[in-house]
Formats: C-alpha cells, sequence, structure tokens
C-alpha cells in the first residue's frame, strides 16, 4: 500500500468548556471519591462549559484556533465537517453554523455522527474528498458537549465525560504527507452497550462500562496492528498514537498489548476527561511542534454503536 497521502495537517485548535471541574468538585455532588475516580479512569479533571458556551460555541472557537495557526482564511475553507452527537438542535448542523462564522459560506458543510469514533470517521471522509479533488482545503471538527446528554447525578457516568472541540485544517499538500490508510467499523448489534438521547432528551446516556471495557482494550491493538500489517510498516516508525481518550486504564493495557512505550501514546484523560468526538483532535496541539517529517501517526477511536476507525498518517 502506502499511496500518496492525502489532508496534510496544516494547522490545529482546540477548545474546553471553561469551567474546571475537579474530582474533589464531584465528591461534593456525588457519591464518590478522587481516589475511584482516579483509580478506576485516570480522570482528575474535566471541563464542563460555562456562560453562553455550547457545541456550537466550542466547534467556532476550536476552528478559529486552527485557521489561524495554518494562516487560513474562511473563505479558503471549501468543506466543513463536523464529528458531533450533541448538536443542540437537529436543524442547522452545527457544520453550517461554524462556516457561517469563520466566513465560509455557500461551501460544502456537513455534521458526521459516530460517537466518539466521529473524528477518526471524520478524517477518512476528509482524506478521500481531498484524494478525489472534490476539495482542496477541508476544515475538520470533534466537537461534543457531553454535559448536554449526561445525567449529571449518575455517578457511574457523569464522572467521565467533559465538554471540548478540535479542529484541524486539512491541506491537499503534495502527497508526501497526510493520510495514507483508514479502517472504518461499526456492529448494531452491539447497540444497547452505550445508548444516548439527543440533548434535552431525557433519555439520557446510559453504557455497559464492563463489556465496552473490554471490547476498547481489544480494539485499539486490533486496528493499529491491521494497519501495520497491511501497509508494512512497524510500530518503531510510529511517533505517535493517538487514542480516544475514554479511560487511561483502557489505553494501559492496549499499549501494553502492543509493547508500544507509553511516551509515544497522546494521553490528556486526566485533564479533559472523555470528549468523545473531541478527543482525538483536542490531541494534536500538544504533540504538532514535535512531529517528525517521514515517521507515522495512528489514531483510533471507538465509542457507542458499536463504532470504530483508525487512521494512518504519514507526518
Ligand atoms: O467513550 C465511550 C466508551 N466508553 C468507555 O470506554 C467506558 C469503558 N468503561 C470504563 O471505563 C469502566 O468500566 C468504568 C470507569 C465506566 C467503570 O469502572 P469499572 O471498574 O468497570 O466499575 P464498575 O462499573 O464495575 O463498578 C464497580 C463498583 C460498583 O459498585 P459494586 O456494585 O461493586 O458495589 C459501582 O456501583 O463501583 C461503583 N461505582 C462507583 N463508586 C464510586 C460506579 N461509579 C462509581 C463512582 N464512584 N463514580
Amino acid at each position: 500500500m502506502n499511496p500518496l497521502a492525502a489532508g496534510r495537517i496544516a494547522g490545529v485548535g482546540r477548545a474546553l468548556g471553561s469551567r474546571v471541574v475537579t474530582n474533589r468538585d464531584l465528591e461534593l455532588l456525588l457519591d464518590t471519591s478522587d481516589e475511584w475516580i482516579s483509580s478506576r479512569t485516570g480522570i482528575r479533571e474535566r471541563r464542563f462549559v460555562g456562560e453562553g458556551e455550547d457545541c456550537v460555541s466550542l466547534a467556532v472557537d476550536a476552528s478559529r484556533r486552527a485557521l489561524s495557526h495554518a494562516g487560513v482564511e474562511g473563505g479558503d475553507v471549501d468543506l466543513v465537517v463536523c464529528a458531533t452527537s450533541t448538536a443542540p438542535e437537529a436543524v442547522p448542523s452545527v457544520a453550517s453554523q461554524v462556516g457561517e462564522a469563520i466566513g465560509a459560506c455557500g461551501v460544502g458543510a456537513m455534521d458526521l455522527g459516530a460517537a466518539c469514533a466521529g473524528f477518526a470517521y471524520g478524517a477518512a471522509v476528509a482524506a478521500s474528498m481531498l484524494r478525489s479533488g472534490l476539495a482542496t482545503t477541508i476544515l475538520l471538527v470533534g466537537v461534543d458537549e457531553l454535559t448536554s446528554i449526561v445525567d449529571l447525578e449518575d455517578r457511574a457516568t457523569s464522572i467521565l465525560f467533559g465538554d471540548g472541540a478540535g479542529a484541524v485544517v486539512l491541506e491537499q499538500g503534495d502527497g508526501s504527507s497526510g493520510f495514507v490508510d483508514h479502517v472504518l467499523g461499526a456492529d448494531g448489534r452491539f447497540a444497547p452497550l452505550l445508548r444516548a438521547g439527543h440533548p434535552g432528551s431525557p433519555q439520557k446516556l446510559r453504557q455497559n462500562g464492563r463489556e465496552v471495557f473490554r471490547f476498547a482494550t481489544k480494539i485499539i491493538p486490533d486496528l493499529v496492528e491491521k494497519l501495520l500489517v497491511r501497509n508494512g510498516i512497524s510500530l518503531d516508525q510510529v511517533q505517535y498514537l493517538i487514542p480516544h481518550q475514554a479511560n487511561a486504564r483502557i489505553i494501559q493495557a492496549a499499549v501494553r498489548r502492543l509493547g508500544m512505550p507509553e511516551e509515544r501514546v497522546v494521553i490528556n484523560v486526566d485533564r479533559y476527561g472523555n470528549t468523545s468526538a473531541a478527543s482525538i483532535p483536542i490531541s494534536y496541539p500538544d504533540i504538532y511542534d514535535e512531529m517528525e517529517p517521514g515517521r507515522y501517526i495512528i489514531t483510533v477511536g471507538f465509542g457507542g454503536g458499536l463504532t470504530w476507525a483508525a487512521n494512518l498518517y504519514r507526518i
């Protein structure tokens, strides 16, 4: 394999809810403890939206930062893709509102729903659009306001999630840097393991944590190995693995199975909790300046559906 790469990451940005909520804060509201949360999940704090913030404002803020980082104007963008499961309204899409806010009006804009795997799905869609020539500069956003679909009084779920957005500007480039391969998957037979209604719905997020945990620890190494084998590259050539940030224990177990040094595995769930479709793109600003041309990044998303997706990116 190893075709021409598509979708060079030209700029990255993120925006988190402005309210920092620590495990100690949650101890005051729920029958839980900092010790339980940090030992079972690795999460120490998460961000909740503050006054005047929501899924759309987070997406817009992250997008503006990514555009400015890339040195690109909104008017240069010819497709906006927002991966999200928490759009405040069914219509309009978050993508359409982001397009308006950044000055990319009249170009394609769409939301994409694949739960926590949404951004990894979106990267496959965006790279394919660039490869086909249907777009030249894509703004790809992963955003979720989990507090709008979680029961904040349910200690089994509310301690896990946070609100955030991450955005990347993807350009066609000269084919030396960008996405070179993708894996997408879903299996609706396992839909009952994780369900949530739309924002405002009485059906709050519920999951079978143990079963999802088991699935996640297997799917991360499986997808990484699949990408390595079919592209003929070794784990040493992978500078970073960016897994979906659901639980530090899931990531550590997966990494042990792979035999990958932990310093090349991005972990920020301790600071932001699980931000669903945002968890992969909010990781980029921490590594962007360290990325070494010629090496690879693998991103792996997984979540409700069940859904999963992985991308191989050549730096
Ligand atoms: O991004 C979407 C994908 N989702 C995931 O990847 C989530 C995957 N699953 C997980 O991360 C873990 O399963 C959890 C962190 C959700 C739960 O950890 P666990 O080790 O599987 O705990 P558990 O659900 O089996 O619960 C163990 C005990 C229970 O008490 P009993 O029945 O043993 O007496 C729970 O009631 O812990 C209790 N518990 C809590 N105790 C204190 C559950 N939540 C809490 C809490 N504080 N917040």
